[in-house]
């Protein structure tokens, strides 16, 4: 089994919705026994909580049902998890920061950036929709439909599924 985890700040917009989108991806390619995914926030914000609203009115608006639990990640994540996919680069520094001070160094190269996985790629991140509007939430479903495909097609690739 090959296992991804996405990761943002909150835990509540952006990965869940990377997972949520991912979900479909492994459903429609008829995946399940081969790779899973799940989600986690670098901070501790909102654990416990659903996802903010307006991630799941616009994930509704395209079939994505969310309802993963807001969690924090922990060094056992590494030992875990195959991919990490980072949203943007803050989150990225602080999950290497993480793997590094746990000595889980050896799985670290397998942390990625989501955007590395863009084939429209403006910028390095995957904007932080929190404190903005709707239009925000178009975007990141936008570019984590995208990238995930990318993504898919790489995991397909390297471990010929
Ligand atoms: P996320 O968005 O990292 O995509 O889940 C955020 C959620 C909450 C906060 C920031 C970003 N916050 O500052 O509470």
């Amino acid at each position: 089994m090959i296992k991804v985890l996405f990761v943002c700040l909150g835990n509540i917009c952006r990965s869940p919705m990377a997972e949520g989108s991912f979900q479909k991806l492994i459903a429609d390619k008829k995946l399940h026994n081969k790779v899973s995914c799940d989600s986690a926030g670098t901070s501790s914000y909102h654990i416990g909580e659903f996802p903010d609203e307006r991630m799941c009115k616009t994930a509704a608006k395209y079939d994505i049902m969310l309802n993963h639990r807001a969690r924090q990640l922990v060094k056992e994540d590494f030992k875990t998890f195959d991919y990490i996919i980072a949203m943007d680069e803050k989150n990225y520094h602080n999950i290497k920061k993480l793997a590094d001070s746990g000595g889980e160094t050896p799985r670290s190269y397998k942390v990625f950036m989501m955007r590395e996985f863009d084939s429209m790629k403006d910028h390095h991140d995957v904007p932080d929709p929190y404190f903005g509007g709707i239009d925000g939430f178009e975007e990141v479903y936008s570019i984590l439909t995208r990238s995930n495909k990318n993504f898919m097609d790489f995991l397909i690739k390297e471990h010929n599924l």
